[in-house]
């Protein structure tokens, strides 16, 4: 397999947007030749413009571009409003519950549905243009009528996963300042009701000044509390409203939305997305990238409450006016085959997930997918992470039956969308390699001074232009922004956009995403900054010092392996199991610790600063070949060393 290449499948190409290399390459030609003029024609063609730009790309306050500068337009209207005459009766979503329940909502039901919403967000809470709206929902259609619902009002949502603690919950309201959380009493999983709602209550226990109400979507009919005068039943107030509601005029620039996310140092960051740019790409790499079609049934199997979600599962499809397929449960649940099942019942065309999924699926039922019809599928997708061979073989020759092209996507919440893909219908794929830069996105693998590696090895993986669905700001931080993306990395002396991975180029051109260097890590396609995680582990009393790496991880990727130093004594079950409450409880059950090892000190320079490599290094079991003459206490790491194969 080693070094195989997969041609597109020729019928597949006959009919794809873009149909060749030549094809491909006629479009990166064309973007070099006139980069905003490459731009200005995508945005004319496909945007419904209210009122035209004036301008294609504003550098002058780099690196807080501006894109189709003074434009105009309503997200909801591209995404909803423009089908209606052709596609009031397509199915927009197509919603399974995790006990099977299917639910079809149609271009003209979910117009109305969202119209109301927005009604009852203006009328019934006064959320106004650029107020904040939290949304801690589960996979339920309402989740994306309130996302719709903000857009359509100018309301800027802020999700945040339904995974994370009360407290994680608490952080991201107050940073926004959101004026209005919506949730749900909860939802359903594996079978089983589970609930939203009580976090909800937790992170407001000690009043937030800033959040006025609190509107409680049904979904399971469980008991919650109820706190009279700041919680409203959506499903009894929904009723009263109308169907029409006038979307605002919004500007390209408009923030359309936050997501929180982590980085290497403090606290997660608010990535703030523009309105034109971000919806821009949304709906061109779906057809790029997904190569979505007349009746195509898109599933991405993500949670909403990440930037996949966001964009392949709500806004991407929605704009391209394709049927999105929306699931409340587990693909493993009731069986490893359900992901399949669903795959069949729904003639499913698209089908997108993370590579972990794949792991898992794979696992459980290396035979599964061939107990069903899979026979729909045209494209298969992975994101999250880098996938590895095996995986990639098992979803190419048993899932895809050996005909479906791979699109490996390579992307991040601040890009918005795609960055480096192959293109189904054009790309020789090479397995797990995330291959070229798509066209009008300029990838490059550099030093930090802009120097570009050499084939063969590994530099940082820069956007060295400016793209429309980049991130716009951190939310109330913009020097944090500048720090962060615009920090590390220049060409031509000019501060260039470093994503905080590493990539390697081949002979050939082809990109192959090598994972990130900086302290962030990457856990079933979650991520998180280590400094996030150790600053909650800081809260156990009983520790001195703390260090978190990666650990490469069968299923996973990457496991979480914490290094203690203890105040006193020996860490026990007890102290483990505590930190892991901590965890859960400050950050969410997804940053639960698989290792937790005390050790009598830490790997430190004369300076103070943690080696973290060392650590990771031993974690995995590898020799340490880094120079250790240069710590404070070169013994250490052999003691180190030493308690890590004890524990
Ligand atoms: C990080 C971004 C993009 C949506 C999901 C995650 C890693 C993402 C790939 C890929 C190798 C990948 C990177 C990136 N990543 N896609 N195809 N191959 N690694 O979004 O939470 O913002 O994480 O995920 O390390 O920086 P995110």
């Amino acid at each position: 397999m080693h070094g195989e290449v997969f041609q597109p499948n020729k019928d597949f190409a006959k009919n794809a947007r873009v149909k060749s290399m030549d094809e491909y390459r006629a479009l990166v030609a064309e973007a070099d030749a006139d980069y905003e003029g490459f731009w200005a024609k995508r945005a004319d063609e496909k945007i419904a413009w209210i009122a035209p730009y004036t301008k294609v790309l504003d550098e002058s306050s780099a690196p807080f571009y501006k894109w189709f500068v003074d434009g105009k337009l309503n997200v909801s209207n591209q995404c909803i409003d423009r089908h209606l005459a052709d596609k009031g009766d397509k199915t927009a979503i197509l919603f399974e519950g995790d006990r099977g329940d299917v639910e079809k909502i149609t271009y003209n039901e979910l117009s109305q549905r969202v119209n109301k919403f927005a009604n009852l967000l203006k009328n019934r809470f006064g959320v106004t243009k650029g107020d904040r709206v939290v949304l801690y929902l589960p996979m339920i259609p309402e989740a994306a009528y309130a996302m719709l619902a903000c857009a359509r009002i100018g309301a800027i949502h802020s999700i945040v996963f339904g995974g994370f603690s009360s407290e994680a919950l608490r952080d991201r309201i107050e940073d926004a300042s959101a004026k209005l959380v919506i949730t749900a009493d909860g939802a359903y999983r594996k079978g089983k009701p589970y609930l939203l709602k009580p976090a909800v209550d937790k992170a407001l226990e000690n009043d937030i000044a800033c959040v006025e109400a609190v509107l409680v979507i049904q979904r399971n009919k469980e008991d919650v509390t109820w706190k009279e005068g700041r919680d409203y039943s959506y499903n009894e107030l929904i009723k009263d409203e109308s169907d029409v509601c006038d979307f605002e005029v919004m500007d390209s620039e408009d923030p359309l939305f936050l997501l929180y996310t982590s980085g290497s140092t403090g606290k997660p960051k608010g990535v703030q997305h523009s309105t034109a740019g971000y919806i821009l790409w949304a709906q061109m790499t779906m057809e790029w990238v997904f190569d979505v079609q007349g009746d195509d049934v898109f599933w991405c199997t993500a949670d909403i409450g990440w930037i996949t979600g966001h964009t392949y599962i709500v806004y991407g499809p929605l704009a391209a006016g394709t049927t999105t397929l929306m699931f409340e449960g587990v693909p493993t649940y009731p069986d490893a085959g359900r992901a399949w099942k669903m795959v069949q019942d729904h003639k499913v065309t698209q089908f997108y997930t993370a590579p972990t999924a794949i792991r898992v699926l794979h696992k459980m039922g290396e035979n599964e997918p061939e107990k069903y019809d899979l026979s729909s599928l045209k494209v298969l997708g992975t994101v999250g992470e880098p996938i590895d061979p095996p995986a990639w073989m098992w979803y190419h020759q048993v899932v895809g039956n050996g005909k479906c092209p791979i699109v490996d996507t390579w992307w991040q919440t601040e890009t918005g969308g795609h960055m480096i893909s192959p293109l189904p219908g054009a790309t020789p794929i090479k397995p797990a390699c995330a291959t070229f830069a798509l066209p009008g996105i300029i990838a490059e693998v550099i030093e930090s001074d802009g120097t570009p590696k050499k084939i063969g090895e590994t530099g940082l993986l820069c956007i060295t232009k400016p793209w429309p669905s980049m991130i716009r700001n951190i939310w109330g931080d913009s020097e944090r922004f500048k720090k962060a993306y615009f920090g590390d990395a220049k060409k031509d002396g000019k501060p260039v956009y470093f994503s905080g991975d590493g990539a390697v180029i081949d002979k050939d051109g082809y990109i192959t995403i090598t994972g990130r260097v900086d302290d962030v890590i990457n856990v079933s396609g979650h991520r998180m900054g280590t400094a996030e995680i150790e600053a909650a582990v800081k809260e156990d009393e009983h520790v001195a010092e703390v260090a978190v790496v990666g650990r490469p991880h069968d299923i996973k990727g990457e496991s979480i392996f914490i290094y203690i130093v203890m105040k006193e004594g020996k860490v026990n079950d007890d102290i483990k199991s505590h930190i892991n409450q901590v965890l859960s409880s400050e950050i969410g059950n997804i940053a639960k610790a698989d290792d937790i090892v005390a050790v009598p000190g830490l790997p430190k320079t004369r300076s103070g600063k943690i080696m973290r490599r060392i650590l990771r290094s031993i974690a995995k079991g590898e020799e340490i070949t880094q120079d250790i003459s240069t710590l404070e206490d070169p013994d250490v790491v052999s003691k180190i060393k030493e308690a890590v194969k004890n524990s």
